[in-house]
């Protein structure tokens, strides 16, 4: 460092430095005040803008901007002399003392929220433009109008975590019994109880397909076929041939598919995925899981005539990870399965690859724990029940200093990641369903189906 550029760097410790943090998605006059203002209070302004991961993890789902645009149009105001990145909880009081911050500026909708800030510099609450705001510009403008297929259980969750994701609306509802159909909608402030399928189409842009898995199928196809976008619950259909006949409709309609697999979507779980690939616990050589959930004897769950049972209700759990980490190669899968009144009420699924295995164990009349092994040649990683809806794992090693424990966010059902993708991928269709390909739910289905028709089935009683 020359002696000039010492006297500046001493120079700048004298200067007021402001911060100010925000999403500033859709940047709007809002914005464009409170950094004017912000500005104001000193010679040096920082802005924090959160990152997209940041914004998931604090279950903000609904930015539309990505987060190098966000900063992008913050840089293009003019008024930040320095623009950081926010990515962590409890950042703040680290840049403030990092960057030698004077003032800490905030809308006053957040008023006495940050006043724990006081401690470090001085915290002002600037006024908030009236009448303006990211949320109200996104819904502005553009919605998607879901209509909901069957209003079961699923369905009522959904409609809730729905409002957590933006750019969406549920216009419509249908059930064959329009009784239902209207509680459901009155109870859930849906506006229009239809009263047949084609109603239905009539009056959205895309359906959420909740209905009994095996009538899925047929209430896809006939979505896709009025050229909606299909959001399908799991298991997704019976059938291979059934499920290439839907993508193959889909892909000509240019609309979107997306299996509502709500553990693929969830934070934890994604990381979980991207963690193994990259090797932190060497080659997989076994993943072992298990789904088992004690159900009423007389429930259509358990009723051989609706497709029942613990591989059709349950399998497609388990067969998310085994298939998604270890790939599409079987060499070969025996079930064993504990039957009752023509239904498993327990199976325990083997597989095989070339240099690895797998197994699960699903259940509705039996009960096992609920949890995650994934074993490697450095370490192995620990899911505790219920895995397929976690918000932490751990990886443990022989040298147990070296274990880590990873938490992520879980929010409410967990339905709203799911419904953010399907939102995303409508509006951005160019995007790769990367999360849970159309080739990882092909094999899915398959492996589903060869249970269904007894192939490698041992049936015990
Ligand atoms: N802000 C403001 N006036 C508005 C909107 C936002 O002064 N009408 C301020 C906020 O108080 C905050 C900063 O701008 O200090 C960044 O806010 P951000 O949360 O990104 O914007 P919102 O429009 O409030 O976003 P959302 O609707 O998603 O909450």
């Amino acid at each position: 460092m020359n002696k000039d550029s010492i006297k500046a760097s001493s120079e700048n410790h004298h200067r007021r430095t402001v911060i100010t943090y925000g999403t500033f998605d859709v940047l709007h006059q809002g914005h464009i005040n409170l950094l004017r203002r912000a500005k104001e209070l000193g010679d040096w302004l920082i802005v924090g803008v959160t990152t997209d991961n940041f914004d998931l993890e604090r279950g903000k789902l609904n930015t539309r901007d990505s987060v190098m645009k966000r900063i992008q149009a913050v840089k293009d105001t003019g008024y930040a002399d320095e623009v950081i990145i926010e990515e962590y909880k409890g950042q703040k009081i680290d840049d403030i003392q990092k960057y030698n911050v004077d003032v800490f500026a905030i809308g006053s909708d957040w008023e006495g929220y940050f006043d724990y800030l006081k401690e470090y510099c001085e915290v002002v609450y600037l006024p908030r433009t009236q009448g303006i705001s990211s949320t109200m510009l996104r819904e502005e403008q553009i919605s998607i109008r879901i209509g909901i297929i069957g209003t079961g259980s699923i369905a009522r969750r959904f409609v809730p975590e729905s409002k957590f994701v933006s750019c969406n609306t549920i216009s419509s509802a249908f059930n064959p019994d329009h009784g239902e159909c209207e509680a459901f909608c009155s109870a859930n402030g849906i506006p229009s109880a239809a009263r047949s399928l084609d109603e239905l189409t009539g009056n959205c842009d895309a359906v959420y397909v909740a209905s009994p898995h095996y009538t899925h199928h047929e209430y896809v196809r006939a979505a896709l076929q009025a050229g909606k976008h299909v959001l399908c619950e799991t298991p997704f259909v019976l059938r291979l041939a059934e499920a290439e006949e839907l993508y193959s409709i889909a892909e000509a309609n240019h609309s979107t598919l997306m299996i509502a697999h709500k553990t693929a979507y969830c934070p934890a779980f994604r990381h979980l995925v991207t963690m193994l690939k990259s090797g932190v616990i060497g080659k997989i050589v076994d993943i072992n899981a298990s789904v088992t959930t004690l159900t009423d004897e007389k429930s259509s769950k358990l009723d051989h005539n609706q497709y029942g049972g613990s591989m059709n209700e349950n399998a497609c759990f388990p067969l998310l990870p085994i298939i998604k980490l270890l790939g599409n190669d079987v060499r070969n899968v025996n079930f064993y399965s504990i039957m009752k009144n023509d239904v498993d009420i327990y199976t325990k699924a083997v597989f095989r690859y070339d240099s690895a295995t797998a197994s699960f164990q699903v259940g509705l009349g039996a009960k096992t724990e609920g949890n995650m092994i994934i074993s490697g040649t450095k370490g192995y990683i620990y899911v505790p029940a219920p895995w397929w809806k976690t918000d932490y794992f751990e990886l443990r090693f022989e040298d147990q200093n070296l274990n880590r424990k990873c938490f992520y966010p879980f929010m409410g059902e967990g339905l709203r990641y799911e419904i953010r993708e399907f939102i995303s991928h409508i509006l951005n269709p160019e995007q790769n369903f990367y999360l849970l390909s159309k080739g990882e739910i092909l094999k899915m289905t398959e492996i589903q189906q060869d249970y269904i028709d007894g192939k490698t089935v041992y049936k015990l009683s």
